[in-house]
């Protein structure tokens, strides 16, 4: 079944309720290519920094590195609603957010940024809106927090943390982002935000209620194969199949079977 249509804020504030949305992550031009009509939009996610950079998280990564990837991205998928997260550090006040949104305007075609905060960062959302880039925010785990909390920790566990789950969302929707990311969170924590605000969230890691989901292309096709989050479906043993067919070809070089006749000049 393929009834994607390329898609735009108002369509995607229209599926809330009507549609569920499909996020995935792309970090190149080739995959961008292979997802750009079937997502309904693609993240440049700063888990690059960890499946693509090799990293241990994403606070390294850069803006340079950002752009470089959403560009390649872009260049992919040229139709496709690309957007692209703000890496760690560069949105610490108003006028530095500011500045490196304009930036992936100006340097690709990205149709919006994401950033992760909750109430906390909510003046920042509103800046950014308000200077007319579309922004998608990031709440419950939120990976840029790994070294300042000591981990990755599911949230919603204790009714306060739900309570704050439930102001950052409403804070993020009246800073005006148009869609929000919710990661690591209870089910039924995830159901409540899904209620409560009326622009689409999407899950992971947060079950089935919300809105739509979003997976990081390489878990879902089993390419990362370090580990296997508990909320990562594989719909693809990338890892093994890659590996047998190299090891396919490197035999084939051994025992001389490949170039064969049809494959030499
Ligand atoms: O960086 C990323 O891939 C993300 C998704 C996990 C939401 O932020
Ligand atoms: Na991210």
């Amino acid at each position: 079944k393929n009834d994607y249509e390329k898609m735009t804020i108002t369509k995607i504030k229209k599926a809330k309720n009507n549609k569920k949305l499909t996020m995935i992550t792309a970090y190149d031009a080739l995959f961008s290519n292979l997802f750009k009509d079937i997502a309904d939009f693609i993240l440049v996610g700063d888990s690059l920094n960890m499946s693509f950079a090799g990293k241990q998280d994403t606070l390294s990564a850069t803006l340079e590195q950002m752009i470089y990837h959403t560009d390649a991205v872009c260049n992919g998928a040229p139709d496709a609603f690309v957007i692209t997260d703000m890496p760690f550090g560069t949105y610490n006040n108003e006028k530095e957010a500011l500045e490196n949104a304009v930036k992936i305007y100006q340097k690709t075609n990205a149709a919006a940024v994401k950033i992760e905060g909750g109430e906390n960062r909510a003046h920042i959302v509103k800046h950014l809106t308000s200077n007319s880039i579309a922004v998608v925010g990031h709440i419950g785990l939120m990976p840029q927090y790994v070294r300042s909390e000591g981990g990755y920790k599911v949230r919603g566990k204790t009714k306060e943390d739900e309570e704050q789950l439930l102001k950052d969302a409403i804070a993020i929707e009246k800073a005006g982002a148009f869609c929000i990311v919710v990661e690591g969170v209870l089910s039924n924590v995830a159901k409540k935000i899904t209620e409560l605000v009326s622009v689409p969230v999407i899950g992971i890691g947060a079950g089935n209620v919300t809105d739509g989901q979003v997976l990081v292309w390489s878990d879902m096709l089993g390419f990362f194969d370090a580990f296997k989050p508990k909320f990562v479906r594989k719909y693809l043993d990338g890892a093994n199949l890659v590996k047998q067919a190299v090891n396919q070809y490197r035999n084939d070089v051994q025992d001389a079977s490949f170039p064969n006749n049809d494959e030499e000049y």
